[in-house]
């Protein structure tokens, strides 16, 4: 027996095709997807900026993720471990050690996220906004997030229900429960599409989206593009290393990458329909980020009729989101501190969920009693998401890149990928390129930019 079918017997593994789809896409499918696409696609052109996005993920995102999950697979082993077992005695073990970071920083803002996401599926269940004016909407978010008890309690409660989740395993935690809960955000998803284009007044919102006006996609709406094709397919981190090394032998992994990525974009572009057009029906400015959806949405919906179930649906679907993503990311934590410290699943969740959880109440209480504390000008949360998205997350998908464009090389890639499916010589070809050149290449440019070395 080889030594990575041996591997493949002692761990868990997924145990279906759709099972691995579903993780990945659960993963891949977040925060990113619901409020940041619709918004940054709106004010940097529309359909000009779908178009470079779209390209990104062809040209970059791909190719990316596939190197992932030939790293994962092809060594059954953790984000750090997995450098060790196909690199020994090498320095690329840092790429690991640079994803796990990436996993507590990004994992501590995004609890904190999906902890008032939570809290608005209780406040639309209460029919909270009705009543209200657009300015006490907006307070009524500045309040939460600011107050001292409530958001990190909300935060530890999702957490909580993260590491319960995860402590199970993959094949009857993981696995399981994505496969329940995405099909379910695409019912919901599909549901609020339809409401919203059925929406008087829909198509200024729908124009807003895919109307192409390639005079607003400026060199920081190319930028911006590239780095949300990382963010939102969950690469440069080492998820799709973990989750990969999950992956049996005869899954093929081109087709996986192709099913997440097209389900990660069309979900997207699915959020973009579902927002706008009930936004401009409304005529309410849109606004960036959390502002888009926990204020100016609560003013669409109170306004909309069937608001109150429509509302209670899109914080259930943003939740549920953030929840599968937020698996993937604590999984990354504990699959090294099991398999790099020898310590069993159910101890590894523990200490992994604990120690980023208190990372998380410092981001959370940022917002509030601990805003006076910054560094560079951001307070915590800021520079959590600041570090992981700007920083390493592009450093590890370019050293991702490299090392399956250099150091496994041709002969390794082409066993792994073959493993489960046929492999065209051109294929190969064109994915070498692109990981030895185009990705890194590019992957530097958006880096320098985002830390301000480079400015076009
Ligand atoms: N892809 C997720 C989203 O769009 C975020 C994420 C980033 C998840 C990195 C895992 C790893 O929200």
């Amino acid at each position: 027996m080889s030594e990575n079918n041996k591997q493949l017997q002692l761990r868990d593994s997924f145990g279906s095709k759709f099972g691995v789809i579903a993780a990945a896409a659960g993963s891949a499918v977040g925060l990113g997807n619901i409020w940041k696409f619709p918004y940054i696609a709106g004010i940097y052109g529309g359909a000009a900026f779908l178009f470079v996005y779209l390209a990104f993920i062809v040209a970059i995102g791909l190719p990316v993720m596939l190197s992932e999950l030939i790293i994962g697979r092809g060594s059954r082993r953790n984000a750090f471990g997995a450098f060790k077992v196909l690199a020994p005695g090498t320095p690329w073990r840092y790429i690991g050690i640079l994803g796990v970071s990436a996993a507590f920083l990004i994992l501590s803002f995004y609890g904190v996220v999906a902890g008032w996401s939570v809290q608005y599926i209780v406040l639309s269940l209460e029919n909270g906004f009705s009543n209200k004016t657009p300015d006490e909407i907006s307070s009524l978010f500045a309040t939460l997030i600011g107050s001292p008890i409530k958001p990190v309690l909300l935060q530890l409660f999702f957490m909580l229900l993260t590491g319960a989740i995860v402590i199970i395993g993959i094949k009857k935690g993981i696995e399981k429960y994505t496969k329940i809960l995405m099909p379910v955000l695409v019912v919901i998803l599909i549901f609020l599409c339809i409401k919203a284009v059925s929406l008087e007044g829909a198509k200024a919102g729908l124009l807003f989206l895919f109307k192409p006006d390639f005079s607003k996609l400026t060199g920081d709406g190319i930028l911006s593009a590239l780095g949300h094709a990382f963010f939102t397919l969950s690469l440069g981190m080492g998820t799709l290393i973990t989750y990969g090394s999950y992956i049996k032998n005869d899954n093929n992994l081109v087709n996986t990458v192709i099913n997440v990525t097209v389900a990660d974009t069309v979900i997207a572009i699915l959020a973009g329909v579902a927002i706008f057009p009930a936004v401009f029906a409304f005529g309410i400015e849109p606004s960036e980020g959390p502002g888009l959806i926990f204020v100016t949405l609560p003013n669409v919906f109170h306004q909309m009729p069937g608001g109150y179930i429509f509302s209670i649906l899109f914080f259930v679907l943003l939740s549920v989101a953030a929840l599968t993503s937020a698996i993937s990311i604590l999984e990354v934590v504990v699959a090294y501190f099991k398999e790099e410290f020898n310590m069993g699943r159910k101890a590894s969740t523990v200490l992994a969920t604990i120690l980023i959880s208190i990372l998380g109440i410092l981001c959370s209480l940022s917002m509030g009693v601990l805003s006076p504390y910054t560094f560079l000008g951001l307070n915590i949360f800021d520079l959590m998401d600041w570090i992981s998205a700007n920083l390493l997350l592009p450093i590890g998908g370019l050293f991702i890149a490299l090392f399956v464009g250099w150091f496994l090389g041709r002969k390794k890639v082409k066993e792994e990928v073959a493993k489960g499916g046929s492999l065209s010589g051109i294929f190969l070809s064109a994915f070498l390129f692109l990981v030895k050149f185009i990705a890194p290449i590019a992957i530097a440019i958006v880096m320098l930019n985002k830390v301000g070395l480079l400015r076009f």
